[in-house]
């Protein structure tokens, strides 16, 4: 009798990042983003800021709420060495009218120093978020019932977990959670979130489908990551995550994944959970869309834009999460299907979609994809730059000076890129942070523009 749990799997159709495809990966003009230059001024010059999502309605769209967008971010205090920052990651709020000039309104879960040192109340209060720090997530603004006049939604704020509440050692367990409820106020002055905020686990790994920290074989363990999204086509409500598919046997599997099986340690997924009431705090997990076994280890904060009629599944990933053999970048990737759940091909043939030039490989990352008309806007966080030559790892070495002076912490210029069915190209940038609607018109490109080392105009 078979009774490998996963042979059911090969009925389903999960979408796969093949060895092979990513073998292809290559700067080339159309995926090249421009060199990135420090602001004149930071959005907060207090804070480190990096992974940044927008507050969007249920269909996908930005929400504006009397005038106002509303982007959330992964913040730490700026003297903290840029390196430590996940350990500390605080969600903030940043609004704006215009979307270039942005406030910060504070941290989006306000808890009392008391609360925050209560190590043995852990996670036992609904008004506290879990985890010993929250990683990355999405913003819903739901206008659709439950709210008190017919004017105001309810926000699900959708966030990673780690770790455990109070506890003394970080550990790195993942979990994915929503803080819900919460009112948001507006006045000529600004906008402001309070809470209280309902806080619930929404999602484990299964070991199955999805890969227990324990199971762990990679260098990076991840579970992480929750998008919110409605299907278009379907009104199908959804949950995206990054993840890890489990491969108990690497010398069984090998074969199937066309992998040798120490390359099937690098085990990144794109997972999803429906909701079959959608109600956005109810999911039950399902295989994943997309897999990068034997490829990637990290398909990080995974998330889809719908643009005629088909799905472009965008997910960043570094350089040094590719299993050996393969040589990609620090790059934001993307694949396109004509439904949800694929088939996905890799957009451009290699999953290739917006990299950082050969000079400045490490100047931006976590990149955030939206649509924009015709065409698909991408922001990201200013990551390190003026490394000359030197890795991540040794950015680590260097003195804590230096390692700030190069570590940007702020929003990185908007890239442009024009689609067309499977293919993708950068068509320019806008400014550092600068989020327009789709109503806001885009500068008229320069017909000179050429991405890439110092070319680039923006
Ligand atoms: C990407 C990322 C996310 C995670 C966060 C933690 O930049 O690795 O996957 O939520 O950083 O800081």
């Amino acid at each position: 009798m078979h009774d490998d749990p996963r042979s059911a799997r090969e009925e389903r159709t999960i979408s796969r990042w093949t060895r092979s495809q990513a073998a292809a990966i290559r700067r080339s003009e159309e995926t090249l983003a421009p060199v990135v230059y420090p602001p004149a001024e930071d959005i907060d010059p207090d804070l480190h800021i990096w992974d940044t999502w927008l507050l969007r309605n249920r269909d996908g769209t930005i929400a504006e709420i009397d005038g106002y967008r509303v982007i959330f971010s992964l913040t730490a205090p700026a003297d903290l060495l840029p390196g430590k920052r996940h350990d500390v990651a605080t969600i903030r709020y940043f609004y704006s009218r215009d979307g270039r000039e942005w406030t910060c309104g504070g941290p989006v879960f306000e808890e009392s120093a008391e609360q925050r040192s209560a190590g043995s109340r852990t996670e036992s209060g609904d008004s506290v978020p879990f985890g010993s720090r929250q990683w990355a997530g999405s913003a819903l603004y739901d206008r659709r019932g439950g709210a008190a006049d017919d004017e105001d939604g309810r926000l699900y704020l959708y966030y990673t977990a780690s770790g455990t509440r109070g506890e003394s050692d970080l550990t790195y367990t993942q979990r994915l959670a929503v803080g819900s409820g919460g009112t948001v106020e507006t006045d000529d002055d600004g906008l402001e979130i309070s809470g209280p905020f309902n806080h619930e686990i929404l999602l484990e790994p299964d070991g199955t489908e999805y890969e227990r920290e324990e199971q762990s074989r990679g260098m990076i363990y991840t579970f992480r990551d929750p998008w919110f999204f409605e299907d278009p086509q379907t009104g199908e409500t959804c949950l995206l995550f990054e993840a890890n598919t489990p491969v108990p046997d690497p010398e069984l599997e090998s074969e199937r994944y066309d992998a040798d099986p120490e390359h099937l340690d690098f085990n990144g997924s794109v997972g999803i959970a429906v909701s079959p009431s959608g109600d956005p705090t109810e999911w039950e997990l399902e295989s994943p869309i997309l897999e990068g076994v034997g490829t990637n280890q990290e398909l990080e904060r995974p998330h889809l834009v719908v643009q005629n009629g088909r799905y472009y599944l965008f997910l960043s990933s570094h350089e040094h999460t590719f299993a050996e053999g393969l040589e990609g970048y620090d790059a934001l990737y993307g694949f396109v299907a004509d439904s949800l759940r694929g088939e996905y091909v890799p957009l451009n043939e290699s999953g290739l979609v917006l990299t950082n030039p050969e000079s400045a490989p490490f100047q931006t990352y976590s990149w955030l994809a939206y649509p924009h008309r015709e065409e698909i806007l991408v922001s990201s966080f200013f990551n390190y730059y003026d490394l000359r030559g030197l890795s991540l790892d040794d950015v680590a070495h260097l003195p804590d000076d230096e390692q700030q002076r190069r570590f940007g912490g702020t929003l990185a210029p908007t890239v442009r890129l024009g689609v067309d069915g499977t293919e993708t190209r950068v068509l320019g940038a806008l400014d550092h942070g600068h989020l327009p609607l789709p109503r806001e018109d885009l500068p008229t490109l320069l017909s000179s523009y050429r991405g890439g080392d110092g070319g680039g105009e923006y």
